[in-house]
């Protein structure tokens, strides 16, 4: 049986199994395991027909692929043109297995120690005239930050697996250097805003300074929440490999 066919098979299994019994660590270790074994061949990637586009007509879009999902999990891979980058993002609530297919991935991850939200006055003409007649004010959430703990910058080579946890290395960025790079990922749980489990993405540590990164205890330090940065999106790509 085929690497990816035993890794669909194995998840399969687990399907109708509660997400706390996926999350026990003999289970999350032998499917780091299947991932593990999962080639580019089997996903049917060819790094010779991405390295090729290196002409200077070829975009710059890094490519989705979606390879399978179900409620529990989905599995995907991104190629990342060289010098380009996946920002800061969380995995809430969840496991996640990252294999280099090929090329080779710039990591920087963080442990999650805990979110927090500011809370700010809410801005308008009112507020000056709330305050004049000394009524409190209306208050809304503010900036939300993430409180964590900086893990590692890790360079993942061709063939090499890292994986998170809802607490270990739970922030993460990918940047592809100077190859094109292929990353498998199986995520359990997928994001599901209903369920408690967005994509929150973060102020890059090193591309903001530190002003927005007080520690707010040693060793800590505060990521601050922001948009999905402008200049990135990816495309969709077509999965060509093993059907599940
Ligand atoms: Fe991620």
């Amino acid at each position: 049986m085929g690497a990816l066919r035993a890794l669909g098979r194995a998840l399969h299994q687990l399907g109708q199994l509660p997400l706390s019994a996926i999350h026990e660590e003999a289970t999350v270790a032998r499917l780091g395991e299947l991932v593990n074994a999962v080639s580019a061949a089997d996903l049917g990637m060819v790094e010779a027909e991405y390295s090729s586009r290196m002409a200077a007509d070829a975009d710059n879009d890094i490519e989705f692929i979606d390879v399978g999902e179900a409620e529990n999990f989905t599995m995907c891979v991104f190629v990342l043109p060289p010098g380009t980058r996946i920002p800061l993002h969380d995995h809430p609530g969840m496991i996640v297995f990252s294999k280099v297919l090929f090329g080779e991935l710039e990591c920087e991850s963080y442990n999650l120690i805990s979110r927090e939200s500011s809370r700010a006055l809410m801005p308008g003409k009112s507020a000056s005239r709330l305050m004049a007649l000394g009524l409190n004010l209306p208050r809304r959430p503010g900036p939300t930050h993430a409180v964590v703990e900086p893990n590692q910058v890790d360079i993942v080579r061709a063939g090499e697996m890292r994986s998170l946890t809802p607490t270990r290395a739970n922030v993460h960025s990918f940047f592809s250097r100077d190859k094109w790079t292929a990353v498998f990922d199986l995520v359990m749980p997928p994001y599901d805003d209903e369920a408690g489990r967005p994509c929150t993405y973060f102020d890059d540590v090193c591309s903001t300074g530190a002003d927005l990164n007080k520690p707010s205890s040693p060793g800590l330090l505060q990521l601050r929440e922001v948009p999905c940065p402008s200049w990135f999106w990816t495309k969709r790509g077509v999965y060509k490999g093993t059907p599940l």
